[in-house]
Order: C-alpha cells, then sequence, then structure tokens
C-alpha cells in the first residue's frame, strides 16, 4: 500500500508545500490575526517583493484588511494576482524607492527580498517612512556564520560565469530582460538584525525556524515526519544564531528605538 504523506503542517493548501522552508508562513499569518485583534478596523498590508503571492494566499485576508503587493517583474504580478487576494498590485524597482505616501500602512512583509537588493538599506528606510507609527516590519532572508566567504564565492562564480538570465541591480541595467534577481546581500545573525534596527526600527522578535536549507530530496522527505519537524523547529528557535534564515520583526516607534542587543529573542515554543 502506497505510504499516506503527511506534512508538517497537517494541512494542504495549493499555492505552497507545507515544509520547514514555509514553517514562517503561519508565524505571519498568526502575527496578522495578533494585529488585526488589536484594531476596530482592518489591516493596510504591504507584501514588498510579494513574487507569485503564496504569503498572502496563505494567510488570507483579515477582516477588512487590504493586501497590496510589489515587484520587479510582470509575470510576478500576474501570478500574484492569480491568487485573488491582493487589494492592488504594483510594478516597483525597489531601487527607486516605493511609491506610496508616508504613514499609509499597518505592516510590510519582505520575505526573501532583502538580499537582492543593493540599497537594503535605503529600502528599509522607505518600510519605515510608509508604515504608521506602531506599525509592524516583518523581514524574512537568509544568514549564515560566514556571510563575507559566501559573498566572495558568489562574486568569482558571477566574474568566471557571468549568468545570462539574472541581475545584479547593481551592475546592469537590463532588468527588464531578466527573469530573476542575483543575490548580493549575506548576512549573518547579527548583521541582518542590526540592519533593520539601523532603519529606526525597534526590534520585538527574532524568531527562526529551520537549521539547514534543505537541498536533499532524502531531507526533504524527513519533513514529512512529526518528529524531525518538531525536532528541527525546536533546536532553530531555541538557538536562532545557527538557523539558516530568520524572521527580524521591528516596530515604528515614534520615539528612538532601543539598542539592537535589547533583542527578545522568542522562547522555544
Ligand atoms: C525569492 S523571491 C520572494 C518572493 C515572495 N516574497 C515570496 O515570498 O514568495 C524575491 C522577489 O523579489 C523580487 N525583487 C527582486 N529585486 C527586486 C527589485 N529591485 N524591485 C522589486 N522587486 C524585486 C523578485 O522579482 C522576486 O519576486
Amino acid at each position: 500500500m502506497k505510504r499516506k504523506t503527511v506534512f508538517a503542517f497537517g494541512r494542504i493548501r495549493d499555492s505552497v508545500k507545507y515544509r520547514l522552508k514555509f514553517a514562517h508562513f503561519p508565524y505571519l499569518a498568526k502575527a496578522l490575526l495578533r494585529e488585526r485583534a488589536h484594531t476596530s478596523e482592518g489591516l493596510t498590508i504591504l507584501d514588498v517583493g510579494c513574487g507569485p503571492g503564496n504569503i498572502a494566499a496563505f494567510c488570507g485576508i483579515p477582516a477588512g484588511s487590504k493586501w497590496f503587493g510589489v515587484d520587479l517583474w510582470e509575470n510576478q504580478l500576474r501570478q500574484a494576482a492569480d491568487k485573488g487576494v491582493y487589494q492592488n498590485l504594483f510594478q516597483v524597482n525597489l531601487l527607486d524607492g516605493l511609491p506610496f505616501r508616508d504613514r499609509s500602512f499597518d505592516m510590510v512583509i519582505c520575505n526573501e527580498v532583502l538580499m537582492y537588493l543593493p540599497n537594503s538599506q535605503e529600502v528599509l528606510g522607505e518600510f519605515h517612512r510608509v508604515l504608521r507609527p506602531e506599525g509592524k516590519v516583518f523581514v524574512y532572508n537568509p544568514i549564515s556564520w560566514f556571510p563575507e566567504i559566501l559573498a566572495g564565492l558568489k562574486n568569482l562564480v558571477r566574474k568566471v560565469h557571468q549568468e545570462k538570465d539574472s541581475i545584479a541591480l547593481d551592475s546592469q541595467t537590463g532588468w527588464k530582460n531578466s527573469r530573476r534577481p542575483c543575490r548580493i546581500n549575506y548576512y549573518s545573525f547579527r548583521s541582518l538584525i542590526d540592519e533593520v534596527s539601523s532603519a529606526r526600527f525597534q526590534i520585538t522578535e527574532v524568531t527562526a525556524f529551520r537549521l539547514i536549507r534543505n537541498r536533499v530530496r532524502l531531507l526533504t522527505r524527513l519533513e514529512n515526519y512529526r518528529w524531525y519537524y518538531r525536532m528541527t523547529s525546536y533546536l532553530a528557535r531555541r538557538f536562532p544564531f545557527l538557523a539558516c534564515d530568520i524572521m527580524v520583526a521591528g516596530c515604528k516607534k515614534e520615539a528612538a528605538p532601543a539598542p539592537a542587543r535589547a533583542i527578545r529573542q522568542r522562547a522555544a515554543a
């Protein structure tokens, strides 16, 4: 008899597969509902570099809320539109900032985008500008122990083998003919937190979900086992500096932000 696949999250929706890779989706969905509970009206949420709109599709629309999405490429925006969740989608090159008025949003979500942006610090400044006071930012990005070594290796590979269909926005301008962005920023646990906090956000939570970027099929299958999923998430939450990616949550305070070292790390679930 064929063995039934049990997904780590116990439920399947058609927009994404539920694996440790997506363990931060339910985290975000809960954060949205928490924020929604604090407002009388709905939330205005900006999904920066929304891609095909997987996060919005997973989270759904909290009562009375509106999702807005921006991305560089039309094909991504088309896929996002098909999800039927966004109120509005805009084609935006983040190198040019965000085309929104100050204090327009309650939440900004930036999932695996910061690493592609040579002007990441300015873009974080834009998040701060478009958020309302007490608005929340959620930045999810890969981290590594030795970001400088990884960045050096990547630059070397780029010099030897110039990828034709990808762009490094710092060195090329023909982005309309390209299909995917090129990774530019490599962060450590500390440098990612510092970058978000130096954009005047008060860091409220740093959460990790997995320890390794699982590219081996056999290991991916392990994620079908609840014990593996639980063990990995427990270890990642307990030791987030060992994780391969983290979610940094921040809050826009009008007063001066707390220093980065005052970060409250999320306790084990
Ligand atoms: C790894 S994908 C993440 C997509 C999405 N956030 C998700 O969770 O599925 C990175 C996204 O960033 C977008 N992106 C990269 N550079 C960008 C730029 N300069 N301006 C706007 N979007 C950009 C890409 O088009 C791509 O959709």
